[in-house]
């Protein structure tokens, strides 16, 4: 199992490219399941959750093929497969959201109930009580949804619960809607620039979608959606992978250049950067950061977009953790997404977190020490306190943070970091700060 072993403090400097959204890129891949036709993605990150939905993809009748090192190419070869299996399900939420496209491409759909994780319960209501009303007839099996509609009809449809809207549950309405007969109103649709990637890539096919962007989206359904042009269609850079980038050179003093990102959809956070004392320029395409000495406390509230992303909350608290001042963070998307507490202050972070809120009393330096990720973004952070921390961290686990970034070693290294990837089956994490365990006998 992969461990990551980081010489902390070295303050961060030069310049990187962000990489394509895993979020924008999950969801324009399931939704290949509604067009007649092969289709060319760019900008797709070779992830492990991109390879997980591939794999699905493939079951499904869909073939996918990785052209060059972020190009894909797409092409449904057989419409009969309608039964995504659990053991892909589990390991990737995401995959729910070819639900909505196999009931209006193919009339049934028979997919694994995801189930929870370390971010916190994962109901999909908001999904089956849209697609229940675009007219499928729904029912729950074994552990599967099983959807079916001999041909979907446009509906009313609201997409926000009591955390907000919900992103994917958006992207599966939004994808079913696009064949639906007549014309569909979701209503609390979610904002985020990934569900305008999808619905930009779905009207590049014919669909006729209007609102994207906004919290009410407009569809007037198709009878078919096909490739009008062979250009690739472009996924949107990455946000959570660009402030997680910004955030390793605020946290260890340096400063920074992320390529190829988009400034606009990071206001927030931008501005909670500013707020933490760091320095921010940014132009079209590019975004500089200038840390502070040190970090000013500053009070943040994870929100659905444009607020800050929840996905940045626990990269964003391993920097308060070094603040001069306590911070209080919360996070109204996932109310239980503080995992990363307990191993932040095992580098030696004051945090106490309860119910949905954590307050960070900064204290003047981390100290190395072998920490275990949980889930994606709690990886991330803990490689950012790594960065920061005295001596050497081991981060155990990062099968996590393979599922979200591609090499986030590499392009650490490329800023000056310190980052060695090691098997520790091949070298125990002993030798840094665990006893060595006496010879048996
Ligand atoms: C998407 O997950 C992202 N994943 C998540 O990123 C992100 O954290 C989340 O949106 C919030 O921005 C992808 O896009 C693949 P939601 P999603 O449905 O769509 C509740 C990462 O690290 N809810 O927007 O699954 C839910 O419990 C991942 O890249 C319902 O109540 O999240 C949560 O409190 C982690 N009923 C809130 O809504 C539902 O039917 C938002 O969830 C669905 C969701």
């Amino acid at each position: 199992m992969d461990c990551l072993r980081i010489t902390g403090g070295v303050p961060l400097a030069g310049t990187v490219t962000a990489g394509g959204s895993k979020n924008a890129a999950l969801p324009i891949m399931a939704a290949s399941i509604l067009v007649d036709g092969p289709i060319a993605l760019a900008g797709v990150p070779d992830l492990v959750d991109v390879n997980t939905l591939a794999l699905l993809l493939g079951y499904l009748g869909v073939e996918v093929k990785r052209q060059t090192n972020d190009d894909l190419r797409i092409e449904c070869v057989d419409n009969r497969p309608t039964r995504a299996e659990y053991d892909l399900v589990r390991r990737m939420r995401a995959s729910f959201c070819v639900l909505g496209p196999l009931v209006a491409r193919r009339g049934r759909g028979v997919v694994s109930l995801p189930g929870g994780c370390n971010i916190g319960n994962r109901p999909v209501d908001l999904h089956l009580a849209a697609i229940e009303k675009l007219g499928a007839d729904i029912h729950i099996e074994h552990g599967y949804v099983v959807a079916q509609a001999r041909r979907l009809k446009g509906a009313a449809l609201h997409l926000s619960g009591p955390f907000g809207p919900s992103v994917t549950g958006t992207a599966n309405a939004l994808s079913a809607a696009t064949l639906a007969r007549g014309r569909t109103v979701i209503i609390g649709a979610a904002r985020e620039p990934e569900i305008v990637n999808l619905g930009e890539f779905l009207n590049s096919l014919g669909a006729r979608i209007a609102g994207l962007g906004t919290d009410t989206i407009e569809i007037v359904g198709v009878e078919q959606l096909a490739p009008t042009s062979a250009r690739a269609y472009q996924v949107i850079p990455d946000r959570i992978e660009t402030g997680t980038l910004l955030l390793s050179a605020a946290i260890t003093g340096g400063s920074a250049t992320v390529r190829g990102a988009r400034p606009e959809h990071l206001t927030a956070v931008l501005e909670a950067l500013c707020g933490c004392g760091v320095d921010v320029t940014s132009s079209a395409g590019h975004i500089t950061v200038r840390a502070a000495t040190r970090p000013r406390p500053t009070n943040l509230d994870a929100r659905p977009y444009p607020g800050i992303p929840t996905d940045l909350q626990a990269q964003f608290m391993a920097l308060l953790a070094l603040a001069n001042g306590t911070s209080i963070v919360g996070d109204a998307v996932f109310p239980d997404r503080f995992m990363h507490v307990a191993e932040l202050n095992r580098l030696g972070a004051r945090i106490e977190h309860s119910a949905s809120t954590a307050r960070v009393h900064g204290v003047p330096a981390l100290s190395g020490a072998t920490v275990m990720a949980s889930d994606l973004r709690a990886s991330a952070a803990l490689v950012l306190a790594g960065l920061a921390a005295g001596r050497q961290t081991i981060v155990r686990r990062i099968y996590h943070l393979d599922r979200g970034y591609q090499r986030l070693e590499t392009k650490l290294a490329q800023l000056g970091a310190e980052v060695e990837r090691y098997d520790e089956s091949q070298r125990p994490a002993a030798a840094l700060h665990e006893p060595a365990l006496p010879p048996p006998g």
